[in-house]
């Protein structure tokens, strides 16, 4: 699949449910800026996500929490400017929805009208349910994100697999099952077990979107610079590298630098 002839269907949240429905997997992965969303929307991607992991890949934060609402406006409406075909979904960051449901409403509405994205991700279940309920009564689609939730990393202490034990395990299939009845349009699921995954998305009707979460469910997610190794620190085990392009473009650079030292660069036909 690709969009260079404009030949392409837009997607759209009933896209993908009828993607499920016809059990085609679906592709997704972030972008923060246009040079990129341009190369992954031509590729074929059917979601493109700006994540509040821009805070750490962009910005070089630890976690995700420091990244603001008018930072993610920038990313988002720079990456809507790139997009011809895939569904452009906005993180709402810590802090701009938790506290109470007229606030997370506002904030949604904020991301909608100044970057023109397409909908809008939350992470959490039962606790954040009001204000999911009023971003969907004004009309603007919600993914949900369960599992291992980036913003609550205090709370959690660490990065490693989540709902290991029975009782969080239960909880998740619980709050999966509640973003499906309150009208939540997929779910994304990060770092828990393949078996659970897989049972939750068989359990629900919505799409479930892993991101280390085995290959049980409706498709999957990455951060694009992960994958084409940009990021060369960062090696979980669910992470497949296609490039090594931090090697790549420091070794560009060197030879770069040689070149203006050694005034190879430019050479006659490079200049006027
Ligand atoms: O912010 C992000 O990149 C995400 C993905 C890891 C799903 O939420």
């Amino acid at each position: 699949m690709s969009v260079e002839k404009k030949d392409f269907k837009k997607i759209t949240t009933n896209v993908l449910q009828q993607m499920k429905r016809d059990g085609e997997k679906i592709s997704m992965l972030t972008a923060y800026d246009f040079t990129m969303a341009k190369m992954v929307d031509a590729a074929g991607i059917d979601v493109i996500l700006v994540g509040d992991s821009a805070s750490n890949v962009m910005a070089g934060h630890e976690t995700t929490l420091p990244i603001t609402l008018d930072q993610m406006i920038y990313h988002a409406s720079s990456v809507i400017r790139a997009v011809d075909r895939a569904l452009v979904v906005v993180d709402l960051p810590f802090g701009t929805y938790q506290g109470n449901s007229i606030e997370a409403l506002n904030s949604a509405i904020k991301v909608m009208k100044e970057s023109g994205a397409h909908s809008v991700k939350l992470e959490g279940g039962a606790e954040i349910i009001d204000s999911i309920r009023r971003i969907l009564t004004a009309g603007i689609p919600v993914m949900g994100h369960l599992g291992l939730t980036p913003q609550s990393i205090y709370k959690f202490g660490t990065y490693t697999v989540r709902a290991n034990d029975e009782a969080e395990a239960n909880k998740l299939i619980e709050d999966a099952k509640l973003l499906e009845e309150t009208g939540c349009f997929a779910i994304v699921l990060e770092k828990i077990p393949a078996h659970l995954a897989r049972k939750i998305a068989e359990a629900i009707k919505i799409p479930v979107i892993g991101i280390g979460a085995g290959a049980g469910v409706d498709g999957q997610v990455l951060v694009t610079h992960d994958l084409l190794g940009m990021t060369h620190e960062f090696s979980p085990r669910f992470l497949r590298r296609y490039l090594s392009l931090y090697q790549d473009i420091t070794k560009a650079i060197k030879s770069y630098v040689k070149d203006v030292k050694s005034v190879d660069f430019p050479s006659d036909k490079e200049q006027y």
